[in-house]
C-alpha cells in the first residue's frame, strides 16, 4: 500500500493528455470541463460525459478541501476490442486518509454541511474505482470510465 502511494503520486504529468493543477477554487471548475471536453469528443453519452465530468469536479474539490493543492491528470487509452476508456488520476502530497474503507462508507464525512456525492457516489458513477493514500504522503484516486456501444 505504501509503495503504491508513492507511485501513483510519482506518475509523470507527460504521460496524460490533460493536467489541471489545483490550486484555487475556480481550479476545480476547469478540471471538470476539461473531463467534459475529453468525454463528449469520445462519443461518451451525455449521461456518461456527466458521470465522468462530476467525478472530476468531486476529486478536485475533496484535492482543494483537505489537501488544499494537487492535481488532476486524465488521459484515454483505446482497447483492443470495445470503445475508449477515460482514466482520470487525482493527486495530492496532503494529510492522507487514515482508513479509506471507512471514507468509502456511504455518507460517511468529516465536513460539515456536505453536499456533494463524495467517494461512495463516485465509485458508483465509474467503472474502475481506487483509492491509495497513506497518512503523511498523500492520497491518489484512480477512477476510469468505459464508453458505452450505443
Ligand atoms: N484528497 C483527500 N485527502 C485527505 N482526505 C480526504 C481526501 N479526499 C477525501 N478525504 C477524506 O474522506 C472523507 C470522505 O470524502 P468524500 O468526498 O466521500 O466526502 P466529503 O468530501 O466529506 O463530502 P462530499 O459529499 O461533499 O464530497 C472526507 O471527509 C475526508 O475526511
Ligand atoms: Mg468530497
Amino acid at each position: 500500500m505504501a509503495r503504491k502511494a508513492k507511485e501513483l503520486l510519482d506518475i509523470p504529468a507527460d504521460d496524460f493528455e490533460m493536467v489541471v493543477r489545483i490550486v484555487r477554487e475556480e481550479d476545480i471548475a476547469v478540471a471538470r470541463q476539461m473531463a467534459k471536453q475529453l468525454a463528449q469528443g469520445l462519443g461518451f453519452s451525455l449521461a456518461d460525459v456527466t458521470k465522468v465530468a462530476t467525478a472530476v469536479s468531486e476529486l478536485a474539490r475533496n484535492i482543494y478541501r483537505y489537501a488544499q493543492t494537487g492535481k488532476i491528470m486524465i488521459r484515454k487509452r483505446l482497447e483492443e476490442n470495445g470503445g475508449p476508456t477515460i482514466q482520470v488520476v487525482a493527486v495530492d502530497r496532503g494529510p492522507g486518509i487514515e482508513d479509506v474503507d471507512l471514507v468509502l462508507t456511504r455518507g460517511y464525512t468529516t465536513y460539515e454541511r456536505s453536499l456533494g456525492i463524495g467517494l461512495s457516489g463516485i465509485r458508483r458513477l465509474m467503472d474502475f474505482f481506487e483509492v491509495v493514500s497513506e497518512v503523511g504522503t498523500g492520497t491518489a484516486v484512480v477512477v476510469e470510465k468505459r464508453r458505452r456501444k450505443f
